[in-house]
């Protein structure tokens, strides 16, 4: 298969639509400016955006701008028509930057990976991916992630009172069970969570540019050596994997084929990169974003801490609330129209995910976090359709292994309201959250 970044579509800087706007864009947020997202979603924009503008411009400097999708049912008629909402003629991310100032490989595994890849490809790639996924799998790592749960606990208990939840546990838990997975040896594994800060931190660098500041040059340096390391274990241990081949899921990743080859470097760059970014800091903003609602909503603590059996559902409620994957995007292949808006090929569409899932046509009192609402799994947290997350039901097991004990062993726990958000507007990273174990 020819290489997605070589055929992708470049983004046209400065681009604007070929149609009238339907619906005027509402001032009062920037949804393309990163340092307006540290306060986390802004749901009363959202809201109106849905009310006023379902599909509203948006301009991004340095990049193509794109049409905003907030209501529900136009995100599914989003996802589910990748023939003309694609993923691979453009990529699903916001900005890849100007071509001669990107990192070259980074930019290259962001584009030549399963999730920015269409069909017949996609379907091919993701169904090898399986054996992974699957419940019966899933099951099989619920007893290891439940013994990881107990001594991470342990470990939060012995630095509480107070303590940051974010370093002790919900870091700690979904890179456990993603390195059980890839089987990536304890000795590695804190080297992964560095790689993630620095994957992370490069919206809020791209930030700084677009708005005519220096990002500093010592972070650069580190975050340069830092990719450049994630990238060089990722090759060795996928090459690896091909000469001694072990029950995992990198080998699996290092014997996947598209058409009769084998992946090459590109692809596997993209695989390494995709799965450690996915399974990583998305389950880590649930586990912690579950621990704010549960504060935030002590009646729906008390229902969960009356009935256990309520857990799996709160699960992905909080997930619903929380949306920890902010958006994705599409190009578009044809000439279209969305809720009255006219579109034309090449045009970028970013669907709004924690929008969606707020949005009241779908979920009676969206804002309310109800541990027993019938409709939760409806959410769009995990997207929908043919990219629908594969991760999502690890993601699950997790939370629910993690609330289990958490609420069995510090019942009072609680968020002392002390929290730091990333500058990000692709995912809602909870950098740290203090809890106090006492209540
Ligand atoms: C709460 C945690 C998680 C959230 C909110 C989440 C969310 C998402 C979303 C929104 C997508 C894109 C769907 C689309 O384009 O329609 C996605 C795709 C994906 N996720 Fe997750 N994810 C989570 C956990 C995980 C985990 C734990 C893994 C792996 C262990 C994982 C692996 C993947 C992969 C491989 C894809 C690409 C699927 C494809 O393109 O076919 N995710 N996820």
């Amino acid at each position: 298969m020819k290489l997605i970044s070589e055929e992708a579509w470049e983004d046209v800087i400065g681009y604007k639509p070929a149609h009238p706007i339907t619906y005027p864009t509402p001032p009062g947020f920037d949804l393309a400016d990163v340092s307006m997202w540290t306060k986390g979603h802004p749901f009363d924009f959202y809201k109106q955006l849905r009310e006023e503008a379902p599909v509203a411009w948006f301009d991004v400097p340095e990049a193509q701008g794109f049409w905003a999708v907030t209501r529900y049912e136009d995100i599914k008629q989003v996802e589910l028509h990748p023939e003309i909402f694609s993923s691979q003629m453009g990529g699903i991310n916001m900005a890849y930057g100007k071509p001669n100032e990107r990192h070259p490989r980074l930019h290259s595994a962001t584009l030549n990976t399963l999730i920015s890849m269409d069909r017949p490809q996609h379907i091919d790639l993701r169904m090898q991916h399986r054996d992974f996924f699957t419940p019966q799998y899933v099951e099989s790592l619920r007893e290891r992630v439940r013994g990881e749960v107990t001594r991470l606990l342990d470990n939060v208990e012995k630095n509480g009172p107070k303590t940051d939840f974010v370093k002790h546990f919900s870091t700690r838990l979904p890179l456990f069970t993603l390195c059980e997975m890839m089987g990536i040896p304890e000795r590695d594994r804190a080297k992964v969570v560095r790689w993630m800060y620095y994957l992370e931190q490069a919206a809020a660098l791209f930030s700084q540019r677009t708005k005519g500041g220096i990002p500093p040059y010592l972070f650069i340096m580190r975050f340069m050596w830092n990719i450049r390391q994630m990238f060089k274990y990722g090759e060795k241990a996928l090459n690896g994997r091909r000469a001694n081949p072990q029950d995992d899921l990198m080998t699996k990743i290092a014997q996947a084929t598209i058409g009769d080859e084998q992946l090459r470097q590109e692809f596997l760059d993209g695989a390494w990169l995709l799965i450690i970014f996915a399974g990583n800091d998305t389950t880590r903003n649930s586990l912690s974003g579950t621990m704010r609602l549960l504060t935030e909503f002590p009646d729906q603590r008390q229902r969960v801490l009356d009935d256990p059996s309520l857990i799996p559902q709160m699960a992905q409620e909080a997930v619903r609330m929380t949306s920890p994957v902010i958006h994705m995007r599409r190009t578009v292949t044809q000439d279209t129209e969305l809720n009255g808006q006219k579109m034309v090929r090449g045009e970028k569409v970013i669907m709004w995910y924690g929008s969606a899932n707020r949005d009241p046509a779908v979920f009676e009192d969206p804002d309310r976090f109800d541990v027993t609402r019938a409709n939760a799994t409806d959410h769009m947290a995990f997207g929908f359709g043919p990219h629908v997350c594969l991760g999502q039901r690890i993601a699950a097991m997790q939370i629910e292994e993690a609330y289990k004990q958490i609420l069995e062993r510090f019942p009072n726990i609680k968020w002392t309201g002390k929290q730091d958000i990333s500058m990000n507007n692709f995912v809602h990273a909870i950098n740290g959250l203090e809890v106090d174990i006492r209540g």
